[in-house]
């Protein structure tokens, strides 16, 4: 997720763009750069590193940055990593084009062959470049910005939003959409276009949404839309009534809330990343992992903290059923300092969001020296650990700012899930007929988690008897236990009510002593063969006083009587089910935290990226 901006106006445009870029950093904040175009000159000024890094050198120029019109860009990498030359706006030769974009264009490798069977080369590793030079080739042949934008998307494969300048057309600032937001801004004598309208709240409140493969052109005051045959189209103005916060946060309280309905984005542009064309099987060797090295590996050590910990929980299980290959997840903290004897033709699996914390980077470093091959899954483009690695496996959520993970949680799921799909295709474990459902399966969980965000009201209603709760468990079994640490994590880190997640197995062994009357008791079933054991589990709680609060996939007959609320989440492949079950814990402790009135997104003692031991 990246945040752009165009202008065109009567007034200085770098201010206004550098002004605007800053209230979509939390879009991303990898690299920054504008473009202002002065009569027949384009400059563009950009760096790694934040928006005020880009201020103070603008500020040193001696020649300043002046015209009226121009675009802007604060990065997130997808693809090629943070630096300058990666850092957008990107161009075309002799700035014929120049031009920002949030997005992913899936098809930028057979686009730049293309490109360079015409005679182009490329100076970046952002698949942004193929889309901009698609542009220039067709803006050479046509000198019209809008034919070339309507020849260059038929070509363009992927999600993306794209802001434009074009030489030979002083004045206008051009973009387009497909599966990414874009806003334009009506002002007087003076228009605007931004990924959201945080961007623009201060000069404007007069919007038009554009919709998917629309078209815009401004120019100064004049605003024009067209269809993606570049026939013109109206388009109604809508007011916007929210304040600059609540726009960065799309309308939601929190970014935890806002990240969580992201999450379905996030599994959907991590699938895509790896999802070959015919969308039946994927493809890993970008990944270092063609099935020679797939068939290799002897024994897999996943490593990881906190939540991505719980994310190699559920891929142990996945995993070890479907690839029948050893799996060893361990806490990073505690896989450093063992004396672990390492197979040799393991492979390590390092699970982290930011890429950034210690103690992960600490066990990988430890595996490598081992001699151990390690694949990492990460969040974030050119982070430490994304580097390092032998391998990297991007999980695409976009920049995730609520200190509780959410869709990078939900993006490391999928990543651990195609893993495991890859291994048991290369080691002929898996039937070929389950391997096409499962990879139909899997496509759909994108719809099934919007439609368990459909009934989240439930939860916002149930939750606000726990805000005094002494404690809670949460219970499951096999992938129901690794749910159940997630979910407990979610309630304790943010809500800060005590809560242990528990092998329902396990409770009799001595933690049922601990159950209160009312004590907040999660049951999560979503594997079959195991309903009735947790099930009684379940009712051994309720027998001493204990809340049942059951998740539970749709279908399941178990408990109806005996809970006190179910809440029942679509049917998917029972290795999947991790995906869907989280969702509802992830809304109970984000309500619970709410109607305690703290502080979601920071929650106290907390950081983002734990980068000390
Ligand atoms: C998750 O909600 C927590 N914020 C925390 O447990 C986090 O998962 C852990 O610190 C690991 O962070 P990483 O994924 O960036 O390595």
């Amino acid at each position: 997720m990246c945040g752009i901006l165009g202008y065109s106006g009567e007034r200085q445009a770098a201010e206004i763009l550098l002004d605007g870029l800053a209230k979509l950093e939390y879009r991303g904040y990898d690299s920054a750069g504008i473009a202002v175009v002065n009569g027949d000159k384009i400059t563009v000024e950009k760096n790694k590193g934040r928006i005020q890094t880009l201020r103070e050198r603008i500020k040193k120029n001696q020649t300043p940055l002046t015209g009226t019109f121009g675009i802007g860009h604060t990065r997130w990498a997808t693809h090629g990593e943070p630096s300058d030359t990666n850092a957008h706006p990107l161009w075309s030769d002799d700035l014929l084009v120049v031009a920002v974009h949030n997005g992913i264009v899936e098809n930028y490798k057979e686009l730049k062959q293309e490109l360079t069977s015409y005679g182009y080369s490329f100076y970046s590793q952002t698949d942004t470049e193929a889309a901009v030079k698609l542009i220039d080739y067709y803006y050479r042949q046509e000198n019209d910005p809008l034919r070339a934008i309507t020849k260059a998307i038929k070509k363009i494969e992927g999600s993306y939003c794209f802001v434009l300048l074009f030489k030979n057309n002083p004045g206008e600032v051009w973009g387009v959409r497909k599966d990414n937001p874009l806003i334009a801004g009506q002002g007087k004598g003076e228009s605007f276009l931004a990924s959201d309208v945080s961007a623009i709240l201060q000069d404007t409140r007069q919007v038009y949404y554009l919709d998917n493969m629309e078209i815009v052109k401004l120019n100064k005051g004049d605003v024009r839309f067209y269809d993606s045959e570049g026939h013109a189209v109206y388009k109604k103005i809508s007011l916007v009534t929210w304040d600059s916060q609540a726009a960065e946060k799309g309308g939601f309280e929190h970014f935890m809330m806002k990240e969580i309905h992201e999450q379905a984005r996030a599994v959907k542009d991590t699938l895509r990343s790896v999802l070959n064309t015919d969308a039946e099987k994927f493809d890993l060797n970008d990944l270092g992992l063609n099935d020679e090295n797939l068939k290799s590996v002897s024994r897999i050590y996943i490593v990881a903290c906190g939540s991505a910990y719980h994310a190699g929980v559920v891929a142990q299980y996945v995993i070890e059923d479907l690839a029948k290959i050893p799996v060893r997840v361990e806490l990073a903290s505690e896989f450093r300092y063992r004396k672990m004897p390492l197979e040799k033709n393991s492979l390590a699996i390092i699970i982290s969001q930011s890429g950034e914390t210690a103690d992960t980077l600490a066990a990988m470093r430890l595996a490598k020296n081992n001699g151990i091959k390690t694949l990492a899954i990460v969040n974030v483009v050119g982070s430490t650990i994304a580097r390092e690695a032998d391998n990297v496996f991007y999980t695409m959520a976009g920049p995730e700012i609520a200190v509780a993970t959410t869709k990078a949680y939900s993006g490391q799921l999928i990543a651990c899930y195609i893993l495991a799909l890859e291994f048991a295709r290369a080691r002929n474990e898996i039937d070929r007929n389950y391997y096409s459902e499962l990879v139909r399966d899997i496509q759909r969980l994108p719809e099934k988690i919007d439609e368990i965000l459909d009934e989240k009201e439930r939860i916002k209603e149930i939750a606000g008897s726990f805000i005094d709760s002494e404690g809670a468990f949460y219970l499951g079994r096999n992938i129901d236990y690794a749910v159940a640490m997630e979910g407990s994590l979610k309630m304790k880190e943010i809500s800060y009510v005590h809560s242990e997640a528990i092998a329902a197995g396990e409770m009799k062994h001595g933690p049922i002593s601990l159950i209160e009357r009312g004590m907040l008791i999660v049951g999560i079933l979503t594997q079959k063969s195991l309903y009735a054991k947790t099930a009684s589990n379940m009712i051994e709680a309720k027998s001493r006083g204990g809340f049942i609060f059951n998740v539970m996939t749709r279908g399941c007959e178990f408990l109806k009587d005996e809970a006190d609320f179910i809440f029942y989440i679509p049917d998917t492949d029972e290795h999947f089910a991790a995906s869907l079950a989280v969702i509802p814990l992830q809304l109970l402790g984000y309500y619970v935290a709410v109607a305690r009135k703290l502080d979601v997104d920071k929650p106290r003692n907390l950081a983002k990226s734990v980068t000390v031991e």
